[in-house]
């Protein structure tokens, strides 16, 4: 509990700060609501009877320092940062600005290369089918992965529908994806790479220094989609030789509806823009910049450099509590994704001989996630779990064939989703407590093992059954 409490301390001192300097530019009874706002707010916490939150890749909490920042821009500076004739656009435009350095630090990047958008969905876009578009004349092929967020596949899809060419690269079991392979798809008429840094789903973390390594070889461009990674692990931009970024502000403790992608301008990355307008980010993204969403953006950036140490540090003994308390107390118990390339704020878990949905339906108290955000109403197994082999080992294993006797012989009806065992996406972040971490794993081992003494399964596998060995008969 002591880091939201943290914050608000934080908070609070800076607000003190801030109506110091402030008050000689605004009124006063103004500036006194923005703190009752974030006191009240932030002191109220969730109603009770509400669940922990433990979804941290589907969304993060806005920091109440970073709302503390905002505020002002909701109200008293309200110009449209991109009017040049009075002070209201300046002033607004100063702190675009400045939000855009704070993203551009994060990264090791130039201010001039941050373009604003409402989020990583809309930068993959822009990025994907941006650049695929831009180089058509001489270039009609990108690489990606099989395990890339939904918006990163679903623009791939819609350019093969234009007539481009793309290769959906497989991973490792691990979940990385194999660098070979990578080298092997380039092709001279490949214009892009697309390769997330962070898996949204299963967390592991992909070799991004060595991709961007060979695509400057093979002077190609790279893109990664950053979204869960920026502010959590470092990054150079340079250094890794990435050529676009995607970055989304409400992973990171800043505000929903904004996020940034930087695009390089030297070699320079040219791409052509999705929608018409104004103009605006340097003709990239036309439209208004919101600034209360770009300076949240900015200082989330700001905070997230100053604590990332701190907050992996807190982060990885979070998740290495949960990860021993839930393996050391029940057996078969799989940690999907790569053990050290991997961001210790996913930990992904699969519990065998649980069927289907009935392990999230258990746990009402805790919001947790099986699948990504968009993936997670379907019951279709989760396409990264499949890439990475784990619910195809299953299918043809011992488990499906099971399931298909407790299906048809003792007549139980199940839908499609007990063939697949389901992941568990236990997202930990900067406000996330040791006693919320204890109590998810107490309640998952209780559950558990609650859910497998109902099983059929289990009861053969406690009576040492082997269950690979059995020669099923289906009806
Ligand atoms: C890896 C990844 N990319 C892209 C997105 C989309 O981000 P946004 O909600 O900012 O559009 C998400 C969010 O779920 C994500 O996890």
């Amino acid at each position: 509990m002591f880091r939201p409490a943290r914050s608000l301390l934080v908070a609070l001192n800076r607000i003190k700060e801030c109506r110091a300097v402030q008050t000689s530019c605004q009124n006063l009874a103004e500036i006194t609501e923005y703190q009752s706002v974030i006191t009240d707010e932030y002191k109220r916490g969730p109603a009770e009877g509400r669940a922990l939150y433990l979804d941290a890749q589907a969304t993060t909490q806005l920091d109440p320092r970073v709302l503390d920042k905002m505020m002002p821009y909701f109200t008293s500076f309200y110009g449209n940062p991109h009017s040049r004739t009075h002070m209201y656009g300046w002033e607004t435009e100063t702190a675009v600005e400045l939000a855009r350095n704070q993203v551009a630090n994060l990264i090791g990047a130039d201010t001039k290369e941050i373009i604003f958008t409402s989020g990583a969905t809309e930068c993959n876009n822009i990025a994907v089918k941006g650049v695929a578009r831009f180089y058509k004349g001489k270039k009609n092929h990108i690489v990606t992965t099989q395990t890339e967020h939904k918006c990163v596949l679903d623009s791939c899809r819609a350019l093969q529908a234009e007539g481009f060419k793309v290769t959906y690269l497989p991973v490792k079991p691990n979940g990385l994806i194999d660098l070979n392979e990578l080298e092997a798809a380039i092709k001279p008429e490949t214009s892009l790479v697309s390769v997330m840094m962070v898996n949204n789903e299963i967390g592991v973390k992909q070799p991004i220094a060595e991709i961007g390594a060979i695509c400057r070889k093979r002077k190609v461009f790279f893109h990664t989609d950053a979204a869960q990674a920026v502010g959590k692990v470092p990054i150079d931009v340079n250094a890794m030789n990435i050529d676009l970024m995607s970055i989304s502000g409400h992973k990171i403790y800043g505000p929903k509806g904004i996020g940034a992608l930087y695009v390089r301008r030297r070699p320079r990355v040219r791409v052509e823009a999705l929608q018409s307008g104004g103009g605006q980010e340097r003709g990239m993204r036309s439209g208004t910049v919101p600034a209360p969403l770009a300076v949240g953006l900015g200082a989330a950036c700001e905070l997230a450099q100053s604590e990332m140490e701190y907050d992996h540090k807190y982060i990885t003994m979070l998740s290495n509590h949960l990860i021993k308390k839930i393996m050391s107390n029940l057996p078969h118990v799989i940690r999907n994704g790569d053990a050290v390339y991997w961001y210790p704020g996913c930990v992904n878990l699969s519990f065998a001989y649980v069927e289907g949905e009935s392990l999230l339906m258990a746990l009402k108290d805790v919001a947790l996630s099986s699948g990504s955000a968009c993936t997670s109403a379907s019951l279709e197994p989760s396409y990264v779990l499949r890439a990475i082999g784990a619910s195809e080992d299953l299918a043809h294993s011992s488990i499906r064939q099971v399931t298909f006797v407790v299906q048809y012989q003792i007549m139980y009806t199940y839908c499609s989703g007990v063939y697949f065992i389901r992941l568990y996406r236990f997202g930990i972040g900067r406000f996330t407590t040791i006693e919320e971490v204890d109590f998810t794993a107490e309640n998952t081992i209780r559950h558990v093992k609650r859910l497998r003494e109902m099983s059929p399964l289990w009861e053969m596998v406690e009576e040492g059954i082997d269950l690979q060995t059995i020669k099923w008969t289906q009806h």
